[in-house]
């Protein structure tokens, strides 16, 4: 049964442009694609130029690439003008560039801690922030936040500081959805569990690792781009319309079931 033969529209983002921040590889590039595939126009943004092109190479549309690393103070701002200017207007927001952090809480530096917080709690915040601003001026949009399941439902060792992130992450979208949604703005979040990317390259490397793990995900395998991707994909297009401060674990089952 084809999308139309159940009401919803093929390509419910055409018309629609959109930022992905982090679209140059993993996850980011899976969103990237799923977006344009719905019609969406697309911003690109990473510190990669190389690898940016090569994503906007093979997206069906017109996409657009800015350089830029956003973990500087003054990078999120620059980079809402940019995609203004370049896109003419911004529909859609996918706060996914991320990094991570495994060291141990009694050796963390602050200046590890403020690097981390740049990149996935004040970038977000910021670009959301700006994003927020445009497209209530314009009628509405969407913010999508990735955020992940180590945050504010699980907690790993050895990874306090990218837990504070993301369960940072999981505030600014509640925090924002209540700021704008009277202007239209919508604000959720996706939360993946393990999921095949760069981040991820040691677990997908070995396959007893990646066997082992599976094991204990409901659906008895370990996440891919594209599960990601169609979760955002939800949050950014009308089918979420009444939807809003909400994050949803795209994890398998990891974090809801016990798998014997
Ligand atoms: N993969 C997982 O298992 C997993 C699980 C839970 C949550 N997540 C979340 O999913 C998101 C995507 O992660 P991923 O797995 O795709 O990771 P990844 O493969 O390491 O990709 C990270 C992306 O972020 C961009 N980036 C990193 N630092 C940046 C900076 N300073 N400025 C601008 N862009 C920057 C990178 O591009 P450049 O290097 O070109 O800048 C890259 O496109 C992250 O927020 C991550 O926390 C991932």
């Amino acid at each position: 049964m084809s999308r139309e033969d159940v009401g919803l529209p093929a390509r419910p983002l055409d018309d629609r442009t959109a930022i992905v921040t982090g679209g140059g590889r993993g996850v980011g590039a899976g969103i990237a694609a799923l977006l344009a595939r719905a019609g969406a126009r697309v911003a690109l943004v990473g510190r990669s130029e190389d690898s940016l092109r090569t994503v906007a190479g093979r997206l069906p549309k017109d996409t657009e690439v800015i350089v830029a690393d956003l973990s500087q103070p003054d990078a999120p701002a620059a980079v809402m003008d940019t995609a203004i200017r370049r896109l003419g207007r911004v529909n859609v927001l996918v706060n996914n560039a991320g990094g991570e952090n495994f060291t141990a809480s009694h050796e963390l530096t602050a200046q590890e801690a403020d690097e981390l917080w740049a990149l996935n709690g004040r970038a977000p915040l910021l670009l959301g922030g700006k994003a927020a601003a445009h497209m209530a001026s314009i009628g509405g949009g969407s913010i999508v936040n990735i955020s992940s399941v180590i945050g504010s439902e699980r907690s790993i060792a050895n990874q306090s500081l990218y837990a504070a992130t993301k369960g940072g992450v999981d505030a600014i979208t509640r925090s924002l959805a209540a700021e704008w949604g009277h202007k239209g703005v919508r604000v959720n979040a996706v939360r993946p569990a393990v999921t095949r990317s760069d981040m991820s390259a040691a677990i997908f490397a070995d396959p007893a690792i990646e066997r082992s793990l599976s094991a204990q995900y409901a659906l008895g395998r370990l996440g891919e781009p594209e599960d990601i991707a169609q979760a955002v994909l939800f949050f950014a297009t009308a089918a979420s319309s009444y939807v809003t401060g909400q994050t949803l674990s795209v994890d398998g089952g990891w974090i809801s079931t016990l798998v014997h």
